[in-house]
């Protein structure tokens, strides 16, 4: 069948790398994709949020199977989109959550009213819009330091401060509310209770009914080696998470993805695709610190290569909410990914550099995030640029193989962490 997969990042690279390999697949189309995917599919130069584009390109190739790769077109409820047309409901398969479902990510304050109905462990918090600023204030002092404030809708991975001390808290809770700092995503924001610990992810296949357990990953999101400076979309990711042992896994599970699975249950939530739960880790107990209704990039880029099932296949088994006859091959190895960005990301960067030395890279892969053909030359287009990954028995080893091959790859200006794991 044919398959289009939405998006332009390493993440959706890494689902066009995975998809080809699959006997199901016969053509692959990416809207729009990028320089990486050119190479194994046809891009196609499309918003991933204009559906009425999107159907008509499902028509023209005769497209069997979507996924949907960012955050964008499922919390504008893409996949309602395709339940509510005739043709695309009967003809079209689409690998994604409801609109209410992608809530979870869209709406910070609905994913906290979700776990608290289902009593899945995550931060005490409340919430409040600007005729509620005093009280806002009020609940800031019964809370110790450091202040934890998120503007309630998409915020493009921004809309979380930590700050240290209380005057700054309600300043900053102030001009999300009062200046919508924010825009309209800080109309609300939701204060809640610092948790002190390690972060991890974890990704869930769901069918709605039942569903199946990705490996884990770690992500590096700040700019900066040690993890300091401006938070990114990712500069780095480990898969598996090093110290997630079974009983963690365990807990995990019983805690907080069975609930969760169970909650959509109950609340009659569409839901066909995948969850990635941010946790943290405090002593030996996991708590969920964000809900996304997607793979997360860079972790995909981790997490893709180590599954070696046919992934077309299993997601043909969530129309028919079989997924629990599926079985899920994870190899045992470590991936670990490292993103080359553009010097200045994640604020102001040049793009457009030729990148030269991609063929010589080998025992890695290489997704592409930001990049272009241009006169046949690949050139850079955005923030973050590539992602080498590499899988060995170790994540040193993984490390080791993604650095040596990230010194034979050039363009002007390029930025990458070399601590990668530093904390692990
Ligand atoms: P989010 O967008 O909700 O994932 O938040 C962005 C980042 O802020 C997370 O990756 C955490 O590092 C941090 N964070 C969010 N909520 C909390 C919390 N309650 N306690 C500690 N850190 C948090
Ligand atoms: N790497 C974090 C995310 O995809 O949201």
């Amino acid at each position: 069948m044919n398959i289009l997969i939405l998006g332009s990042g390493g993440r959706e690279h890494a689902f066009a790398y995975k998809v080809v390999q699959s006997p199901h697949c016969e053509r692959l189309y990416v809207a729009p994709g990028n320089g990486g995917t050119a190479a194994i599919a046809t891009n196609v130069d499309i918003s991933t949020t204009d559906f009425q584009a999107v159907k008509r390109l499902v028509i023209e190739k005769d497209i069997k199977m979507v996924i949907v790769g960012p955050e964008d077109p499922l919390v504008h409820g893409i996949y309602d989109f395709f339940k509510r047309d005739t043709y695309l409901a009967e003809n079209v398969q689409i690998i994604a959550p409801s609109q209410e479902g992608a809530k979870l990510e869209g709406s910070k304050e609905f994913a906290k009213q979700f776990m608290q109905r289902h009593s899945i462990p995550t931060a005490k918090y409340n919430s409040f819009t600007k005729d509620r600023l005093e009280e806002g204030y009020r609940f800031l002092e019964t809370l110790k330091p450091p202040y934890v404030l998120k503007a309630d809708g998409l915020a493009a991975g921004k809309g979380v401060l930590i700050l240290p001390s209380i005057d700054e808290a309600r300043t900053a809770l102030h001009d999300m509310l009062i200046e919508a700092k924010f825009g309209e995503a800080s109309h609300k924001i939701v204060i809640e209770e610092f948790l002190d610990g390690i972060e991890l992810s974890c990704f869930v296949l769901t069918d709605g009914k039942h569903y199946k357990i990705l490996p884990t990953a770690k992500d590096y999101k700040r700019v900066g080696e040690g993890d300091t400076g401006l938070n990114t979309g990712g500069m780095g990711a480990i898969s598996p998470v090093p110290f997630v042992d079974d009983l963690f896994m365990q807990k995990i599970e019983e805690r907080i993805i069975k609930p969760t699975i169970l909650g959509l249950q109950q609340e009659h939530i569409d839901y066909k695709g995948f969850i990635f739960i941010g946790l943290i880790k405090v002593g030996e107990d996991p708590f969920v610190i964000e809900y996304n209704v997607r793979m997360g990039d860079p972790e995909t880029e981790v997490i893709l290569p180590r599954i070696e099932s046919d992934l077309v296949n299993i997601f043909k088994a969530l129309e028919k909410q079989e997924l629990d006859k599926m079985t899920l091959k994870i190899t045992p190895k470590t991936a670990a990914t490292v993103m080359l960005t553009s010097g200045g990301y994640p604020e102001t960067y040049q793009k457009g550099f030729p990148i030269t030395g991609l063929k010589d890279v080998n025992e890695s892969l290489v997704f592409h995030a930001g990049t272009a053909i241009k006169d046949g030359k690949t050139v850079t287009t955005g923030g973050r640029v590539l992602a080498v990954t590499s899988l060995a028995n170790d994540f040193h080893k993984a490390l080791a193989q993604s650095y040596k091959n990230i010194e034979k790859i050039h363009f002007e200006r390029q930025y990458f962490r070399r601590d990668i794991g530093f904390d692990l």
